[in-house]
This record gives structure tokens, sequence and C-alpha cells, in this order.
């Protein structure tokens, strides 16, 4: 890093441009008035980059299609955990999982898609939650999306995670689910590949409604903690793609802290934070 670097606060003009990249593609409503916010998240990567002025950066946006994705993960959260607002995945195994075993007269075969899985930790403890509740002879795949390269190269190779990443896995599952690795002096563990056969990673937008084969058709659909930033507009654009995905009587999950406007006759409220499709 050049330490010395000082970036030159944007323009109005090169705002605006940086604006509507963000915008178009992340759902968001961001104008001038973020310019601090924007500026405190960029100006230490652009003094990486060797960038003194938001111009070059702009220009670098332009020629490198991949800085997009880098651009995209400074702006966004990635936090995230194992069992996550595990409410969820209780209700997942004592209640939703049982009602499919019994109503499911076809195959047993179940899709999942964690939309915005981060580095992994989300679509893993789905992957875990079937596989214990439905047993090995059900065909189990797990679609796992994030817009974040980094993160998802990160979930595809498994991890490795830190113990205190793993602390909140039940140590039958952690032993039966990840192995041990040395790192140095620290211990890490990375996913099996039982585990990991059960997940497909892929970089989708989820504003980018081609990205994904018009064919897939889910049962339950998590996306939790992705909607934060993101405009009204945006999110109902996501929303119907996930409504038109997912299996009549399909379920979809978001964050705890997150619901959906009680005026959409789409979708019966049937938890916390779930709905099924009607
Ligand atoms: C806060 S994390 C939540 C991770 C996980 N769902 C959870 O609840 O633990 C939000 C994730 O959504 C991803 N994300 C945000 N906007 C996105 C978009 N338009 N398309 C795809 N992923 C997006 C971010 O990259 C980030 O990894």
């Amino acid at each position: 890093m050049n330490k010395g670097t000082s970036i030159l606060p944007p323009s109005d003009q090169e705002i605006n441009e940086l604006c509507k990249i963000i915008n178009t593609n992340l759902g968001f409503k961001y104008d001038h008035q973020k310019k601090y916010l924007i500026v405190s998240r960029l100006d230490k990567h652009l003094a990486q980059l060797g960038f003194t002025t938001y111009r070059q950066y702009l220009e670098y946006l332009q020629t490198e299609p991949e800085e997009h994705s880098i651009l995209f993960s400074l702006l966004t959260t990635n936090v995230t955990s194992f069992f996550r607002e595990a409410i969820h995945f209780q209700y997942l195994k004592k209640v939703l999982l049982p009602h499919y075993r019994k109503v499911n007269t076809g195959p047993k075969k179940i899709r999942a898609w964690s939309a915005g899985c981060s580095s992994g930790e989300e679509p893993y403890s789905l992957a875990i939650t079937l596989r214990e509740s439905l047993g090995a002879d059900w065909d189990i795949m797990i679609l796992a999306t994030d817009i974040s390269a980094q993160k998802l190269t990160m979930g595809s190779k498994g991890g490795p995670y830190t113990r205190e990443q793993v602390a909140m896995i039940p140590p039958h599952l952690l032993s039966k689910y990840f192995s041990p690795e040395k790192h140095k002096e620290e211990t890490l563990y990375r996913a099996t590949p039982l585990l990991r056969q059960l997940v497909a990673f892929q970089l989708v937008n989820l504003l980018d409604q081609q990205a994904l084969p018009q064919h897939i058709r889910l049962n339950l659909i998590f996306c939790r903690n992705v909607f934060i930033y993101m405009a009204e507009e945006a999110k109902n654009q996501i929303l119907s793609q996930f409504y038109s995905r997912l299996y009549p009587n399909g379920y979809l999950f978001l964050g705890l802290s997150e619901s959906l406007n009680s005026s959409d006759s789409r979708w019966n409220s049937i938890g916390k934070s779930i709905y099924q499709k009607k």
C-alpha cells in the first residue's frame, strides 16, 4: 500500500458517475449526499491501487470488469455466520422438512437457493440441516450465489473457517462435515467433499434477471440480510424473480429484521420472516 498517497476528493461529476454504477448494479439510491460514505469506503482501496483521483479509478473500472465485484464488496456488508438466525434452521428441521417429507409424493429431491450467500456459512448450514433431516437417500442441491467473487471463492473451497467461525456448529456435525487443517499455529476447518458436493457456488447479481437459467425452480429460497441498503424498487424486482422461481407452496426466508409488505398478496406469512408462495 502507498501509505503516503492521498486521494483528491471526487468532483460532483465523478460522484454522479460512481452513483450511476452503484445504483444500477446494487439497486441503491445513492446521490451526492452519500459522497462522504462512498469516499470513506473507497479512499483506502484507491490508494492501494496507486491512484490519486477518482477519475483514474473510473477509467480503471472501464478497463477492468473484475474490479466491479471488488467495488460492490466495498460498498456492501458480507457479515455472516454458521446457523445465523438459528430459529430459521430450527423451523426447517422441526416443521417444514417433516411436513415436506409427508406431502412430497414425487422423487426424494429438494432444491434450495442461498441468494447472497457471502463466504458459504449460510448454504453450508442449510446443506447440513437438509442432509441431517432428510437422510442420505435424498437428492439435495443448494445453489449459493453472491455478487462478491472473493467471498464465493472462499465458499467454493469450503473455507477454511476459523475456530471462532465454526463455534456455532454442534461438535458432532463439525466432525462429520469439516476436516481440521493446520495453518501455522492455528487449526482451521474446511468443509469436506461430502458437504461441498451439496452446494454449487455461482457469481450472480440478484438484479440481473438473466443471470440464472430460466428453468431453475426451487423449493426454498434463503435471502437473508441482503436487502439492507436496497431501494424498494430493486427489492420488488428481486422478490418477483423469487416468486416465479419457487414451486407452488415453496418457502422464502428473509433476515429476521426484514419483512414483506403486508399488502403483497402473493405470499402467506407463516413464521418469523418466513413466507410461503400462494
Ligand atoms: C450481510 S451478507 C448476508 C449473508 C447471509 N445471507 C446471511 O444472512 O448470513 C449480504 C450478502 O449479500 C450480497 N449481496 C448484496 N447485494 C447483492 C446483489 N445485488 N446480488 C447478489 N448478492 C448481493 C453481499 O455481497 C453479501 O455477501
